[in-house]
C-alpha cells in the first residue's frame, strides 16, 4: 500500500508537486502517493494534523507533507525537532509524520544550490551574489547558499530592515565560511555580481525588477524563483542586460527530489522530470 503526502499550502490548486513526486516515485519504485492539501487561512495546523490522523481504503498512513505559501514560517512549530537548516532559516518546507514526533526541514536552500551548480552548471564557490528579497523565500535558501562558499553575498530589499535582521541571523555562517555577508537597499547593491537571484514577488504586483541592469556582469547567471508568466519580466530583463535568464522551475524539482529523500531515503533522478516541467510550462505560456 502506498504512504501518503501531500502539498499543504493556500492556495495548492495549482501546485506542481504532484506532478513530481508521481514522477519520483514511479522512476524510484518507491509506493508513494501525493495529492493536494488545501489549508483555510488560520486553519493550517488543524489541517495538517487531521491529514496526519487521516485513514483512506487502500492507502497505507499519511506520512509527511510539503509546506508552501503562506505557512512556511508556521510549519516548524509544528514539529518536536528541526533539522540545522530549518533552524536557520526559521522556516520548513518539509514535515516528516515520525512515530515518535514530527522532524521539519527546509529543502528550498539545497535545492537553488543543486539547480544553480548541477543542471546550469555555474559555480557558487568564489562567485559574488546579490539575492534581491527579504521574505520566506530569501530566508529559506541563505543558509545552503552560504555554505556553498561564494566570496560575497549582498541581501537587498526594499525594507532594509527586514534584509538587516535576516543578515543577522546568519552571520556566525558568514563568518565560519568566511564569506562577506552584508545587507543593503535596493539603490546599493554594488555592481557587476556574478550571480543574482530574484526571490521578490515584485512581478505579482506587475512592479518592475527592483534593481538595476548594473547588478549583472556580462554573462551573469540571473535567477528568478518563480517560474511561467510570473518570472518573464525579470528574464526579459536578464537578457536585455547581457546575462542568462533561468526560472525556478529547476530549484522546484530540486527541493522536491530533496524533500522525497527527506521521507524515503532515495534520491529520485530530476533531470528528465525538469525537462519534462520545461516543456509543459513553455507549451502554456506560448
Ligand atoms: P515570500 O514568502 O514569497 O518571500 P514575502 O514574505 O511576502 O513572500 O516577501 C516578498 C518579498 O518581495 C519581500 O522581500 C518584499 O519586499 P519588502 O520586504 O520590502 O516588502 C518583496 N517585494 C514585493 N513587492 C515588491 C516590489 N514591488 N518591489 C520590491 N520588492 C518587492
Amino acid at each position: 500500500m502506498k504512504d501518503r503526502y501531500a502539498v499543504a499550502g493556500h492556495p495548492v490548486e495549482h501546485s506542481r508537486s504532484p506532478f513530481i513526486h508521481a514522477r519520483f516515485a514511479e522512476s524510484t519504485g518507491q509506493p508513494v502517493a501525493y495529492g493536494r492539501l488545501p489549508c483555510p487561512p488560520g486553519a493550517f495546523a488543524a489541517t495538517v494534523r487531521g491529514f496526519a490522523a487521516s485513514v483512506e481504503a487502500g492507502f497505507g498512513p499519511a506520512r509527511g507533507c510539503n509546506v508552501t505559501v503562506p505557512f512556511k514560517f508556521e510549519a516548524p512549530a509544528l514539529a518536536g525537532r528541526l533539522t540545522p537548516r530549518a533552524a536557520l532559516a526559521g522556516a520548513a518546507n518539509t514535515l516528516r509524520f515520525d512515530t515518535d514526533g514530527w522532524q521539519a526541514d527546509n529543502t528550498d536552500g539545497a535545492g537553488l544550490v543543486r539547480d544553480i551548480t548541477v543542471h546550469a552548471g555555474v559555480a557558487l564557490q568564489g562567485a559574488r551574489l546579490l539575492v534581491v528579497g527579504a521574505g520566506g523565500a530569501a530566508a529559506g535558501v541563505l543558509g545552503p547558499l552560504l555554505e556553498a562558499g561564494p566570496q560575497a553575498l549582498v541581501l537587498a530589499n526594499r525594507s532594509v530592515d527586514k534584509a538587516r535582521t535576516l543578515v543577522q541571523r546568519h552571520t556566525a555562517l558568514a563568518v565560519r565560511q568566511g564569506v562577506e555577508l552584508r545587507a543593503a537597499p535596493l539603490e546599493r547593491t554594488g555592481t557587476a555580481f556574478d550571480i543574482v537571484v530574484n526571490a521578490t514577488a515584485a512581478s505579482l504586483s506587475g512592479a518592475p525588477v527592483p534593481v538595476a541592469g548594473q547588478v549583472l556582469r556580462p554573462g551573469a547567471l540571473a535567477l528568478d524563483m518563480m517560474y511561467g508568466a510570473a518570472a518573464r519580466p525579470f528574464l526579459t530583463w536578464a537578457g536585455e542586460h547581457g546575462a542568462h535568464g533561468r526560472d525556478g522551475l529547476g530549484m522546484l524539482v530540486e527541493q522536491a527530489a530533496e524533500s522525497f529523500a527527506f521521507w524515503r531515503g532515495v534520491r529520485p533522478p530530476t533531470t528528465e522530470v525538469l525537462a519534462e516541467l520545461q516543456r509543459a510550462v513553455a507549451q502554456e505560456s506560448a
